[in-house]
């Protein structure tokens, strides 16, 4: 028990400790345990802070005035992580980095390293383990033409960002003495053109986007071994690529000027972005340079027609985006041979119908926005495994009886121009769950029935005709609000006095109003209200009633109580006129008279009454309200005392007297022991008890 407390005590003590340690943080700076880091950003440093922990694993001095890499920087041997970026660093030599053996991550962005030759070959050989440097928006410039060593030595280097560095040339060399260079970042630097086979084992990324580049070399990546994504976008001017490559993947020529599908050798690419230039045509085997392509981006072109064979021979290709082109017709077979293309995005093109395009393993098929006009019964026979087919924003008016797609579960037909439907339309399509019908010309006549299997539909922003009083109607209401759960509210657009209401606030009336006709329940109601009434008045008479009774009562029993009252009086005045009649027969003193009085040692010896008697404290009480009631009360007591001085030198007078005095001086102690606040100036006080 002791021996757990005790550990519990060290333990906390060793983490005070290192906590301790670790908080240990310039006031400038914000430090972090959790990742051991120190943050003393934007502070207008030109030396490091003193007392940042020396064990520090990460440290951002970016957004200061260091001139160059802080020369006792090397203090801190385990330093993982250094951003420098937003500085007035001008050079890099052979020593600024010494002592960081452990730097994997070194940020030297936005400085003002003006030329190659600021950085020194030697500059990144004291950290063997810097894996990632990013030199981003310093002016570099060109790389010299005549180099006698690389620009950057480094085994270690995997990702090297240089985005915005005013490099204007990419020699063959360059990336040589970076031997596990995996990742180069070259986007927004003026190259224009490439004209030397850029030469690395390692590279797998390189970023040459936004680089107003006109021409590349055929052969300009073929010496990139590894070199699995190309991307090229945004190279506004770039009208022709045509590269070999074995190796790459992924080729992003977005936003560039092409004007036709580049014809290049590139076996092993698996995705493609033509999106956004200016293709017109695609003529046949377009894609046969690309045969393991599988996802082909043409979106955002013009193109307008597309050949019979335009992809022909792309076996493995899923997808095929051809969406914000101009084209007006495809031929029903142009898909035939892509046997795994299983989405297609023709959206927002001039097609008129939806031709029966064959494609045996298309899953989804955007149409929408084509202005498609006409739909028939076997248009989608010839895509057996079609599930989702979009046919939102078309001007189709007519879905066909018996529309066939076995597979279809989800049919966007939103915003069309369909005003009927059948029991028929949706027959064939055994699995369809989710329907949108959204935004059309709907009226009235549909029945939950011809949804047949469908879970969810949307049928808001329709036409709707709101007749209450059809059994359709309401069907249909209850159907969608309370089987289908439908969360959009249907609103009518007829008749006039309705439009715009919903369907139970317009119909709320007719379907809410309780059963029977309305003059009965009017009936049933004043009825009810009489009876009402009626009662109401019983029971404020019934309780009048009783009241009454129990007045009389009361008035009867106090008549008789007075009437007894006065028959004691008579009695009680009738025996007193007896008795005085016999007394003034017997003229005899009264009884009690007789008693005699006890002298006055018998007085003094009888047992003093310890106990004030309730008689005794009635005349106290009256004293007590003698002195507090008048103010004139101390010309009675003088009074008083005169008449027991007097009393005192007649010399024992008669008893009942002295008793009464005794009986006063009591009271007298009793004022005093108990009520002192009440008591009357003492001088009195003293004159009452020296007065016997
Ligand atoms: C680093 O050296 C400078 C002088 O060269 C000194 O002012 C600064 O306090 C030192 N910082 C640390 C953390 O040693
Ligand atoms: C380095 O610091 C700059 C400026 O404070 C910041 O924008 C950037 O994200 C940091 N770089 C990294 C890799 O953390
Ligand atoms: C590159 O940086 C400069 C400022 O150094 C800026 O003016 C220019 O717009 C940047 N280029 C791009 C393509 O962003
Ligand atoms: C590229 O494809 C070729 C066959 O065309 C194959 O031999 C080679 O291994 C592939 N290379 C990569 C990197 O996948
Ligand atoms: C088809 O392309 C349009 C426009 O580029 C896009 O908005 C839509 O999401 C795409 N459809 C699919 C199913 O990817
Ligand atoms: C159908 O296309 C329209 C317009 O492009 C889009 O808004 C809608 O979400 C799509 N529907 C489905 C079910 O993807
Ligand atoms: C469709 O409705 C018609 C009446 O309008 C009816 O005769 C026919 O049997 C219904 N068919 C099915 C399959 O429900
Ligand atoms: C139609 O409804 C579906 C869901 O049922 C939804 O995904 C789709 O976006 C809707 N279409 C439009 C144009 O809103």
């Amino acid at each position: 028990m002791l021996g757990t407390f005790n550990g519990v005590l060290y333990l906390s003590f060793i983490l005070h400790l290192v906590q301790a340690k670790i908080l240990e943080c310039p006031k400038i700076c914000i430090c972090k345990a959790s990742d051991v880091s120190a943050n003393c950003r934007n502070n207008e440093l030109t030396e490091l802070p003193l007392g940042i922990y020396s064990e520090v694993l990460r440290l951002d001095i970016s957004q200061n005035n260091f001139e160059s890499v802080p020369k006792n920087i090397s203090t801190y041997k385990l330093l993982r992580y250094l951003n420098l970026s937003h500085n007035k660093l001008t050079y890099l030599d052979s020593t600024s980095l010494q002592g960081l053996d452990a730097l994997e991550e070194l940020v030297l962005s936005h400085n003002l390293l003006t030329d190659w030759r600021d950085i020194h070959t030697d500059a990144l050989s004291h950290t063997p383990l810097l894996f990632e440097l990013d030199l981003s928006f310093n002016s570099l410039r060109g790389f010299p033409d005549i180099i006698e060593d690389y620009p950057l030595k480094s085994d270690s280097l995997e990702t090297l960002y240089l985005i915005n560095c005013s490099i204007s040339n990419l020699l063959g060399d360059v990336l040589l003495g970076t031997t596990n260079l995996k990742r180069l970042f070259l986007s927004q630097n003026p190259l224009i053109a490439l004209n030397t086979q850029i030469k690395s084992k390692k590279l797998h990324t390189l970023d040459l986007s936004q680089c107003n580049l006109q021409r590349i070399q055929p052969d300009a990546f073929t010496e990139l071994t590894s070199l699995e994504e190309l991307i090229l976008a945004r190279n506004y001017q770039l009208k022709k690529f045509s590269s070999r490559s074995n190796s790459l993947k992924f080729l992003d020529l977005s936003h560039c000027n092409l004007e036709s599908v580049p014809a290049s050798s590139l076996p092993n690419l698996t995705k493609v972005y033509f999106k956004g230039n200016h293709l017109r045509h695609i003529p046949a085997n377009s894609f046969a340079s690309f045969p393991s392509v599988h996802v082909v981006d043409l979106s955002n072109n013009a193109i307008m027609k597309l050949d019979v064979k335009a992809f022909h021979g792309l076996k493995s290709v899923e997808s095929i985006d051809l969406s914000v082109n101009t084209i007006s017709a495809i031929d029903p077979e142009t898909f035939m041979s892509n046997m795994k293309l299983h989405k297609l995005n023709l959206s927002r093109n001039y097609l008129s119908k939806v031709g029966q395009l064959i494609i045996e393993s298309l899953r989804w098929l955007d149409l929408s926005v084509c202005e498609i006009q006409e739909i028939n019964r076997d248009s989608l026979i010839m895509m057996p495994k079609l599930q989702k087919l979009n046919l939102s924003r078309n001007l189709i008016s007519h879905i066909p009886n018996r529309l066939q797609a076995d597979e279809l579960s989800v049919l966007d037909f939103s915003m069309c121009r369909i005003y009927t439907l059948n029991n028929l339309t949706f027959i064939s399509m055994g699995r369809l769950r989710n329907l949108n019908l959204s935004g059309n010309r709907l009226v009235s006549g549909i029945k939950p029935s011809f949804f047949h299997r469908i879970t969810d539909v949307k049928l808001h922003d329709n036409s709707w005709f709101c007749d209450c009083n059809s059994n359709d109607f309401r069907e249909l209401y209850t159907w969608v609000y309370y089987e289908i759960s439908s969360t959009s509210t249907l609103r009518c657009r007829s008749p006039e006095n309705l439009a715009g209401f919903s369907w139970e606030g317009a119909c709320q009336e007719v379907w809410f109003a309780p059963e029977g006709p309305r003059s009965d329940t009017m009936w049933v109601y004043s009825l009810l209200l009489v009876i009402l009434m009626t009662f109401l008045c019983c029971i404020v008479i019934s309780i009048r009633h009783v009241y009454h009774r129990k007045a009389t009562r009361q008035r009867e029993a106090q008549e008789q109580e007075r009437e007894e009252a006065r028959e004691r009086l008579r009695r009680i005045h009738q025996r007193n006129l007896q008795y005085s009649r016999e007394s003034m027969n017997r003229n005899a003193p009264d009884p009690r008279e007789l008693q005699t009085p006890p002298s006055y040692a018998e007085a003094v010896s009888m047992p003093r009454l310890n106990v004030s008697c309730s008689s005794l404290a009635g005349s106290h009480r009256s004293l007590h309200s003698l002195h507090s009631s008048h103010p004139d009360i101390s010309s009675r007591r003088t009074k008083l005392r005169r008449k027991r001085r007097r009393s005192r030198h007649e010399n024992k007078a008669s008893v009942s007297e002295t008793q009464s005095v005794a009986s006063l001086s009591h009271a007298n102690t009793d004022v005093s022991d108990s009520e002192d606040e009440l008591r009357p100036n003492t001088e009195n006080r003293n004159v009452i008890e020296s007065s016997f």
